[in-house]
């Protein structure tokens, strides 16, 4: 995993990989953070301060995330439909929390070419600021699900069988050029 040189936010734990479930409540850790920086930087009006966030956060997105995101659409979601009773409910659990993915994925082309802008030292358009309130919205609301709802029911399904699975699974995409892996296949729609 291309680990981001900045001190903003830690980088990933790796040792946490054998815990597939732990690394990705972890990575929700993170990903607060990355939302608070978002937020501080939408309101920063000064030029080189904001280009340098807005780099760190561009590349962060555009690899932790989308990573973080696709592993748990094409991994996780797939292996909780397989071994979920229908009395556990998950496809409304999982209604919601692909709820506020789409809308975050929705916005974020939007969020992108504002962070572009504001790493060129351009000024965003003028909704940029909404647009991430909404976009960090989306996204905590999606963090709040999973935590809640989404890795309680995968502790409790899943088995060590498919903590394997997921685990390699999560390996291979944190492996060199995971995160340039995940940017291309344009998890948010670039
Ligand atoms: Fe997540």
């Amino acid at each position: 995993m291309r680990a981001p040189r900045n001190p903003m936010i830690e980088p990933a734990d790796l040792r946490l990989l054998s815990a597939p479930l732990d690394f990705l409540e972890a990575e929700h850790y993170r990903f607060r953070a990355f939302l608070a920086h978002l937020e501080r930087m939408a309101a920063d009006h000064r030029v080189a301060r904001r280009a340098a966030t807005a780099r760190f956060l561009l590349d962060f997105l555009l690899g932790d995330i989308a990573r973080h995101l696709a592993e748990e659409a094409e991994a996780l979601f797939p292996l909780l439909r397989e071994r979920c009773q229908a009395a556990d409910g998950i496809d409304r659990i999982l209604g919601l929390v692909e709820g506020e993915r789409a809308r975050a994925r929705d916005l974020s082309l939007a969020v992108i070419a504002g962070l572009r802008e504001c790493a060129s030292r351009c000024a965003p358009e003028a909704g940029f600021a909404a647009i991430v309130a909404t976009f960090i919205g989306a996204m905590r609301r999606h963090i709040d699900w999973e935590n809640a709802l989404v890795l309680p029911l995968a502790r409790k399904r899943l088995t060590s069988g498919d903590l394997a699975r997921l685990a390699a699974d999560m390996a291979t995409r944190c492996g060199a050029g995971g995160d340039s892996v995940a940017a291309r296949q344009g998890y948010f729609g670039e």
